[in-house]
């Protein structure tokens, strides 16, 4: 989701997205007092090739043919990116290159069943449970058997997909009517229940036809899980008394997951939804009223102020248990009482098992509790532990990373959500701290850290606490703040870890929630677009990121900047990675490694600062490898917290991108972001969600004229739809 959306009406996005919270004023690493170690001569080490396969392509579901072989389709690198790259522009559609089709196969409001009507698009359309909703983003593909009855995750022409939809266009979800109506501090339950429904997740079957895919809506396993949907709370803060509500007095469950952004898969076939922006969607005090640590909790994720919420949900004009659990405000004697722990039942990373749809997802709270944006896992190795790699995406949050106790044993292929609670739920929390010589530091949070039982702004009563407020356990090791970490990927032949940072306008600010520059974040810069000027780290960058001895256990890294967003016609200061017009891009968002072409790496972007000059969108590129390129010296000029007339940051950048390794693949219509991303395990087909098209729509009297008219063309309402993307002689993706 973008950075401050239009925040001026009231029917605009979630307009807390991405707004630091972040206090701490952690001593940025320039601060800090290192040991300047022999940076290369410790770091350089053998890039061993991790042996193993990753993620899907060695699994089969029970009782189907472990044909492995075929699915892995080993396309040399030199044989990628033999397309030309896509030109940036403004058109209302999706381009892609010559030689390539997209095809649009599930929009906002289509029946996932065969009873629920057709989308009107009028806003007059209701049951948001059987249709797809809105702000579709991170997706998987789940290969099922040809039958279509259970898992078989090596087939490519019939599977579900699980899909998020992260938010609403809440102008574009109503009538015209109902929008001169719209109060926030007064609203129709039929809205909020749409509205409600309207987010979550979608499993959907598709089946390959002659050519195209379609969706079966006759599917058992087609489901829409919703912000209302009940879910159960895993891991150590499962009972926790920050997690009791009036609906869940012992602290075992919720409803709902909200504000689903990136995802993330297991190696036994299951789904991994993330929480991101949730805690604006909460009506909520003035802290100032609540206890010490309750303050403390809702000033480091929500804010200080008083807020309705950000639609309104509390306010329903109905009187229901519903409605009232969207308001954290204490009303009774303790938590069981009312429901101000209610956010504290979000922010968390979600397990759904698609082959069982009668299943209640569960929370997995050992993943911490943040702004997820996804959770990727690292190389799967039988006999090792599960990795996975975590962004919490506001400015200037932090890095995590999970390893399970338990060592990978495929005995727990078919193991479904309790091979969840084995993996998941136990299990050490990591965020990282990343040092100006190009190392860094896994710092484990945990009552066994003394940074963290010491910390004086917040004193942790058990690890359930510190999971709750995974944020202030941060803090008290002083990670290091970063611009606004989004999507994770592991390289699979490598095993290099890339994390896009999306932008960050607080960098090199004097005042407020600043970050100083540093190595790992180390450009302060202006961007004028129509007229404004924005400052900070506007384009964002590629973080790559090496465990020491490659193994992912480790407590140690070593990181490079993979890549530097920017125009192709900035000063080499800003241009640093050296883009042309055919790959300059600004703001990396979704970041995805095909597993079907190994070396293949999808970037996308939700940007705001470039699109007076082209729509989102999404390159390919075959990034190189950890310490590929060199030591690298960026001038800033003029930065505020500094107020030096120059500042000059040291820093280690990866191999310039070159148009042979880097091209632009697709640009989106206009206003949207390009965000979610899967494949078929053969990588002939890949899938992309169209985020928020005509986001920008301004004629609210009348909603006559939209800033999109795509997909269905016309004057229609813009929607929010996924695209099939196939080569046309039915080859490789992106070969
Ligand atoms: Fe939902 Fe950080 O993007
Ligand atoms: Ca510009
Ligand atoms: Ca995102």
């Amino acid at each position: 989701m973008k950075d401050l959306l239009t925040k001026n009406h009231p029917m605009s996005p979630n307009g807390q997205d991405s707004i630091s919270k972040n206090n701490s004023y952690n001593l940025s690493l320039e601060e800090i007092i290192e040991t300047r170690v022999s940076r290369r001569s410790v770091i350089k080490g053998s890039l061993a090739v991790v042996a193993g396969s990753f993620l899907g392509l060695n699994l089969t579901g029970c009782g189907s043919n472990s044909n492995n072989s075929s699915t892995v389709s080993a396309v040399a690198a030199a044989a990628l990116l033999d397309f030309d790259s896509v030109a940036k522009n403004l058109d209302d559609m999706v381009t892609v290159p010559t030689g390539y089709s997209a095809q649009v196969l599930y929009k906002l409001g289509d029946p996932i069943n065969s009873f629920t009507s057709e989308y009107a698009n009028d806003g007059s359309d209701t049951d948001f449970n059987y249709r797809a909703g809105d702000h579709h983003d991170g997706m998987s593909y789940f290969g099922m058997n040809t039958a279509g009855t259970e898992k078989d995750l090596s087939n490519s022409s019939r599977g579900l997909l699980c899909m998020n939809h992260e938010n609403m266009t809440q102008i574009f979800m109503h009538t015209v009517d109902q929008r001169a109506a719209y109060d926030r501090t007064s609203r129709s339950s039929s809205e909020i229940d749409k509205e409600v429904s309207a987010h979550g997740v979608s499993v959907i079957e598709i089946q390959k036809g002659s050519s195209e895919f379609s969706i079966n809506k006759n599917s058992l396993f087609n489901k829409r899980i919703t912000a209302q949907t009940e879910m159960n709370i895993y891991g150590p803060a499962k009972n926790h008394d920050l997690l009791k509500t009036k609906y869940s007095t012992t602290g075992a469950k919720t409803r709902g997951t909200l504000n689903n952004c990136a995802n993330g898969l297991t190696p036994w076939g299951t789904y991994l939804t993330c929480e991101e922006n949730w805690a604006g969607y909460f009506k909520r005090p003035a802290s100032s009223t609540l206890t010490a640590k309750a303050q403390a909790t809702q000033n480091r994720y929500m804010g200080s102020s008083a807020s309705d919420g950000s639609y309104g949900w509390a306010n329903s004009t109905t009187s229901d248990d519903i409605y009232d659990r969207w308001n954290v405000t204490p009303i009774g004697t303790d938590g069981t009482e009312d429901y101000r722990n209610a956010a504290n039942t979000f922010g968390w990373v979600v397990e759904i098992d698609p082959f069982n749809p009668t299943s209640t997802p569960r929370k997995r709270t050992a993943f911490g509790r943040m702004g997820h944006e996804g959770a990727m896992p690292g190389i799967v190795k039988s006999g090792e532990p599960l990795v996975y790699y975590m962004g919490d995406d506001s400015r200037s949050e932090y890095i995590y990373k999970y390893v399970s106790s338990e060592n990978w044993d495929e005995a727990d292929i078919n193991g479904g959500l309790d091979a969840g609670n084995k993996y998941l739920d136990d299990g050490k929390l990591y965020v990282a701290k990343f040092s100006d010589d190009g190392s860094g530091q896994w710092l484990e949070l945990s009552m066994s850290n003394t940074s963290v039982t010491s910390y004086a702004s917040y004193t942790f009563a058990d690890l359930g606490d510190i999971l709750v407020n995974t944020r202030h356990a941060a803090d008290a090791v002083s990670a290091t703040p970063m611009d606004r970490p989004e999507w994770t990927g592991v390289h699979p032949n490598t095993g290099d870890i890339y994390i896009t940072l999306t932008n960050n306008t607080d960098r090199g600010k004097a005042t407020g929630n600043s970050s100083e520059l540093d190595a790992a974040n180390p450009r302060y810069y202006t961007d004028d677009k129509d007229g404004k000027t924005s400052k900070g780290n506007v384009n964002g960058h590629i973080i790559r990121m090496q465990e020491v001895g490659n193994n992912p256990s480790a407590t140690a890294f070593n990181w490079d900047i993979y890549l530097f967003g920017a125009q192709s016609d900035a000063s080499e200061n800003i241009n640093i990675s050296k883009l042309t017009d055919d790959n300059d891009f600004s703001s990396p968002d979704g970041l995805f490694f095909s597993q079907a072409s190994k070396g293949l790496m999808w970037i996308q972007t939700d940007d705001g600062y470039y699109t007076d000059v082209t729509n989102c969108m999404m390159l390919a590129a075959l990034p190189g490898a950890y310490n590929d390129g060199k030591t690298t010296s960026i001038v800033n000029s003029s930065v505020p917290s500094n107020g030096d007339t120059n500042e000059t940051i040291t820093t280690y950048v990866g191999t310039d991108a070159a148009s042979t390794n880097l091209k632009r693949f697709l640009v989106g219509p206009k206003e949207c972001e390009i965000t979610g991303i899967a494949e078929t395990p053969d990588g002939k087909a890949i899938f992309v969600n169209i985020q928020h098209p005509g986001e920008k729509t301004s004629d609210l009297s009348t909603l006559s004229t939209y800033g999109s008219n795509w997909p269905d063309a016309g004057t229609s309402r813009p929607r929010s739809a996924t695209v099939v993307i196939t080569k046309n002689n039915g080859g490789i993706v992106g070969s």
